[in-house]
């Protein structure tokens, strides 16, 4: 839990998992309830932070070291969390957070074999242990994100662009993180039709947000 007065979501999963589509869905339903509510993406978020996901994603600069790679992911983030996720939260919004440091863990820990030691060191340094309060894992096989992202056309970024074996290590990465943290984590199956995952989703965050009203209350009655 944050000790900050607003309250804070990320959408983590793989590829395609429809994190994007039920982020908005959430935005609108809680933004025409009156709900305070921010929206934004990791890496991004933030002019700075937006610079180094293209850098990030261009399929033009690959093969990216490791280590680069996990220094402008951290780079990016600690922009993000300093300007706009922190302020936010600081003023008792609801932020709402297309990928964040679950990703790295998965991806960069679980995809490219980093060391967690190492990665623990580096979120403490980029976000000052900043945890999301709920953490929704969109959960599908690759196979059919990466097929779900092949119809929505254009280019494959670089990530998308990685083997099967890689996507399904990051799964893996993924569903761990969620076994050793079941407080924070709600494991969404993401296979069903868009409108099935809105109402688990929905469930969800209705009854989050409704537990934080209440520890709201009682710490200022
Ligand atoms: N439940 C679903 N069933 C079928 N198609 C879906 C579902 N949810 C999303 N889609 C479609 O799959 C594609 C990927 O969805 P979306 O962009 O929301 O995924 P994402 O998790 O944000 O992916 P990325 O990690 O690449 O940003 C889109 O074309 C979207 O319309
Ligand atoms: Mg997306």
């Amino acid at each position: 839990m944050t000790s900050l007065p607003g309250f804070f979501i990320t959408f983590e999963g793989i590829e395609g998992g429809g994190k994007t589509t039920q982020i908005r869905r959430v935005a609108d339903r809680l933004s025409s309830m009156g709900v305070d509510v921010l929206v934004t993406r990791e890496p991004g978020g933030d002019p700075l932070a937006e610079s180094i996901r293209r850098l990030l994603l261009d399929p033009a600069n690959a093969p990216v070291a490791p280590a680069a790679e996990l220094l402008l992911y951290a780079a990016a983030r600690a922009q993000h969390v300093a300007r706009v996720i922190r302020p936010a939260l600081e003023s008792g919004r609801v932020v709402l957070c297309d990928r964040y440091s679950d990703s790295t863990d998965a991806y960069q820990g679980g995809g490219r074999g980093v060391d967690p030691e190492m990665l623990r060191t580096l979120h403490r340094l980029a976000t000052g242990d900043l945890k999301p309060d709920l953490t929704l894992l969109f959960d599908l096989d690759p196979e059919e994100g990466l097929a779900r992202i092949g119809t929505r056309g254009g280019e494959k970024d670089r990530m998308e662009g990685e083997t099967l074996a890689f996507h399904r290590s990051v799964r893996e990465a993924f569903l761990n993180a969620a076994r050793r943290e079941p407080e924070r984590f709600r494991v969404i199956d993401a296979r069903r039709n868009v409108d099935a995952v809105t109402d688990v989703v929905w469930a969800e965050v209705q009854t989050a947000l409704e537990k934080w009203k209440i520890g709201r209350r009682e710490a200022c009655p």
